[in-house]
């Protein structure tokens, strides 16, 4: 069976696309009926963005895991949902079948409902990349609860901060996880984020790496031991509590330009109904086809394409406990030819760091199951391309490049696997539903091709953001008031003479490290608690690997006292405070900072330092102190 939805020429595309903008309504309604629900809605959609207030399907009624499951049952139940593929060749990969899954989610459901789990409950889960994963969030979503998955990288002080923000009084999580050669102790982390938190009301923890763990009485247990009463139970099937289209499904913090991540919250059938649709048209997804996200489900590119798009498609997910270079850099490849894997998504960085062991661990790998290619989370450099293109797709696999952000919710701008036309670099064309506007400095629209600025959207979107949790009014400071009556992505973005987009990357404080948001303001927060620090100013620079590195400039009180430890102190403070992944790459002590009289640093000079680019600084006469700018750059590091 095809999906009723599918787009299969360009043709079709063009059409499709005139429609959504013509009628939006209509486009989505007649999308949206596609999909199962308890009741219709009686209005498509309602919006302004001065408040900002969106809602799609207003007054529908449905379950989302109805969508990714129990509509699946009858047509698919010995059909793989999920392929997961541990971290160790040597040990069993395991095959979850749509009636496996379900069964597992009712489970597991029927475990929140025993521990107080109630509709509209946050639910934190911290866990490795292990099945249990997406039957946490769906158990979650079965009973109307609202997680906030946490990725595994962040440290105790970012759980703590965003169990606090979101007052998650549940927490799920795992003894600890394994990633390549290492275990990471997660338990052992949220014990150390619980020190002094008092709301938390119960820890569910699934046994996977045996690393001893405490357990607090009357606050942690067993997933295995509340499966076991669930069973004696008798497994009663757990009835998908009835969600409005709006209530919102999940939370996922993310960073924005300011020091205090914040979380995006996502509606339950607009990010259904949006997701779906660009998962089955973007990868020109058929039934039976495996499909390989590389990606954590910590990040919102593993929410949309490894559970929630593809679980509602009726697709195969195959997700991979491990890294791409253990035991040798030949994983992905050996998980190809195990699973015949038929379409691959992956990150830039993933490419870069696979194409520096060059094409030997290829060599004898069957990729001949591969059909479509793609990638995410940053620009892709034209040499990654075509080494992902001739060594990978064996120059027979479109490769779709995937431009959207978690506040999306899903693709916005891609072309489609082998029906519509990609081009190296560029996330080409906008999907049909989204109409990508470049604004210039003063928000006026900038029209033609062979143009660049910054990258609006003019219409809603069924998976809009719809709400930073517990504070709308950053939601429309962060993403409406820049450019009025426009969301702004804060990408950069040239269109071409055919009107091709390409993404050229943040145009505000967020660095994109290794496929990874960060937010300057954030690491310098996390530095300027370092004991001695007066100061600091964070920006990225050019990084072979991961795309972007985070150099960071740093006064301390008393200067030339052993910068050596000192430095391996700051790190392991970000690291305590935000987590491994902020490590700024390079730090360079200074006396002072190139600030404006007003007192502002001046960013676009220690940019241009920190790419290497001396000779260039432009105007520095309105600086304060100029000649601080000769001191930082005679101490590049
Ligand atoms: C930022 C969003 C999209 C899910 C993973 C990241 C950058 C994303 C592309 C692409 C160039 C891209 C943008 C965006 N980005 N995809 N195909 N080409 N840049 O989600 O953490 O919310 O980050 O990633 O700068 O704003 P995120």
């Amino acid at each position: 069976m095809a999906f009723p939805f599918q787009i299969k020429s360009l043709s079709d595309y063009q059409q499709a696309y005139k429609h959504s903008v013509e009628s939006p309504e209509k486009f989505w309604a007649g999308i949206a009926a596609h999909f199962k629900w308890k009741k219709k809605w009686d209005k498509t959609l309602e919006w302004n963005f001065d408040q900002p207030d969106v809602k799609w399907f207003v007054n529908g009624k449905l379950n989302i895991t109805e969508n990714c499951l129990d509509r699946h049952l009858r047509m698919s139940c010995d059909q793989p949902a999920i392929i997961w593929e541990p971290n160790d060749p040597e040990e069993h990969h395991r095959v979850l079948t749509y009636n496996e899954l379900f069964f597992k989610v009712n489970q597991f459901a029927n475990v929140l409902k025993n521990n107080g789990v109630k509709k509209g409950d946050r639910v934190c889960i911290y866990m490795g990349m292990v099945p249990e994963l997406p039957v946490a969030m769906l158990a979650c979503a079965r009973v109307g609860a609202i997680h906030s998955v946490i990725f595994g990288g962040f440290s105790a002080q970012s759980i703590a901060d965003r169990l606090f923000d979101a007052q998650a009084e549940f927490i799920i999580t795992c003894d600890g996880a394994y990633r390549g050669a290492k275990d990471i102790p997660l338990k052992n982390t949220i014990d150390d984020a619980l020190v002094g938190c008092r709301f938390v009301k119960r820890v569910i923890v699934l046994t996977r790496t045996h690393t001893p763990v405490s357990m607090i009485k009357g606050r942690d247990v067993w997933w295995e031991d509340e499966i076991k009463k669930v069973e004696t139970q008798g497994n009663p099937p757990y009835a998908a509590e009835e969600m409005d289209a709006e209530d919102p499904l999940f939370i996922l913090y993310t960073s924005g330009s300011t020091g205090k991540p914040k979380g995006v919250v996502h509606s339950s059938a607009g990010y259904m109904v949006y997701s779906t649709y660009t998962f089955v048209n973007v990868f020109q997804y058929e039934p039976g086809d495996v499909h390989f996200c590389t990606a954590d489900i910590g990040w919102v590119t593993g929410h949309t394409y490894i559970v929630y798009s593809i679980l509602c498609a009726g697709g195969t997910s195959l997700m991979f406990e491990g890294v791409p270079t253990w035991p040798d850099a030949g994983r992905f490849w050996d998980i190809v030819e195990k699973h015949k894997v038929n379409i691959l998504y992956t990150a830039p960085t993933a490419i870069r760091s696979l194409m520096a062991y060059g094409t030997s661990p290829i060599v004898g790998k069957d990729l001949s199951s591969l059909k479509v290619l793609g990638t995410v989370g940053e620009p892709i450099n034209e040499e990654a391309w075509r080494w992902y293109h001739e060594h990978i797709g064996k120059g027979n696999c479109p490769i779709v490049d995937t431009w959207w952000q978690t506040e999306t919710g899903a693709t916005m701008i891609s072309n489609m696997a082998g029906v519509t036309p990609a081009k190296a670099g560029y996330a080409t064309l906008p999907l049909p539903g989204i109409q990508p506007v470049l604004v210039d400095e003063k928000g006026v629209e900038i029209e033609g091709n062979d143009v660049s600025g910054n990258l609006c959207i003019r219409f809603p979107w069924p998976s809009i953001i719809r709400t930073t949790y517990g504070d709308h009014e950053r939601c429309k400071l962060n993403y409406f008031t820049t450019y009025p009556g426009y969301y702004f992505t804060g990408d950069g973005c040239y269109r071409d003479e055919n009107g091709f987009y390409r993404i050229t990357g943040r145009v505000d404080d967020v660095l994109n490290v290794s496929g990874h948001r960060i937010g300057t303001a954030e690491v310098e927060n996390a530095i300027n608690m370092h004991t001695g620090v007066l100061e600091s100013a964070v920006v990225g620079f050019p990084h072979d690997l991961k795309g972007q590195g985070i150099y960071a400039f740093v006064i301390l009180e008393k200067m030339h006292e052993n910068q050596d430890q000192t430095r391996l102190d700051l790190l392991q403070t970000v690291t305590r405070i935000i987590g491994p992944i902020a490590r700024p790459d390079k730090v360079q002590f200074v006396t002072g900072l190139p600030k404006t009289r007003s007192g502002k640093i001046m960013r676009r000079i220690l940019r241009k330092i920190a790419e290497g680019d001396l000779s260039n600084l432009g105007d520095i006469s309105t600086l304060l102190e100029p000649m601080v700018v000769e001191d930082i750059k005679n101490g590049k590091v």
